[in-house]
């Protein structure tokens, strides 16, 4: 595939046009991305579910209520600060998981739209994600919150959203990790909060 693309709208459209898995025969919309291309700060969930699916926006539904509502605790927005985007860019069939093939053929057009933005911070929204970003056998529960480097990339895996509306327990959790995320935007970013 070529990888390398001259401009933001250049990839986005190529994305949107993109039929390399079985994916694109039941979507109805490629879910590319939202937010800043600018941003210092990526966060990657796992693949579009039914109402990403039919709005072409990722974090539309319940899940992404709180994960709205847990960025603004922090000063973060998705129309400005942040860029959101998924490990697969069209929805798997009643949401299962997707497949490694799947993710293998998506995962390109990912390091696409990393390679342009060059985020200093990306964040991991649940197992499925962190483990095909950070490393395969992540345990969330226990490593949500805690960095890992790569070159100069620092990357968090967090709890994902659906995980926390599914058992409200973890709240406290989720927004702990939030604030950690916060401290580390003061250290090392200058344009994130302005
Ligand atoms: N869950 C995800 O992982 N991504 C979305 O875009 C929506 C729900
Ligand atoms: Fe292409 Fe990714 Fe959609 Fe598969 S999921 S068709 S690789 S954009």
């Amino acid at each position: 595939m070529n990888t390398s693309f001259s401009s933001w709208e250049e990839l986005q459209n190529a994305c949107e046009s993109c039929t390399k898995c079985g994916l694109c025969e039941t979507r109805h919309n490629v879910v590319v991305g939202v937010g800043n291309p600018q941003a210092e700060v990526m966060f990657i969930g796992e693949g579009p579910g039914e109402n990403e699916d039919l709005q072409g926006e990722p974090f539309v539904g319940r899940a992404g209520k709180l994960l709205d509502k847990m960025l603004e605790a922090v000063d973060l927005d998705r129309h400005k600060n942040i860029y959101i985007a998924n490990i697969v860019k069209c929805r798997p069939p009643q949401n299962r998981d997707p497949k490694p093939e799947e993710q293998e053929q998506c995962i390109d057009w990912l390091r696409a739209q990393v390679r342009m933005i060059r985020p200093k911070i990306i964040v991991c929204l649940g197992r499925i994600a962190a483990a095909r970003i950070i490393k395969p056998d992540i345990k969330i529960t226990k490593e949500r919150g805690m960095w890992f480097e790569k070159g100069e990339l620092l990357m968090m895996p967090m709890l994902h959203p659906a995980a926390v509306l599914r058992d409200p327990r973890r709240k406290p959790d989720a927004f702990r990790d939030f604030l950690t995320l916060r401290e580390k935007i003061n250290e090392i970013c200058e344009r994130t909060y302005g």
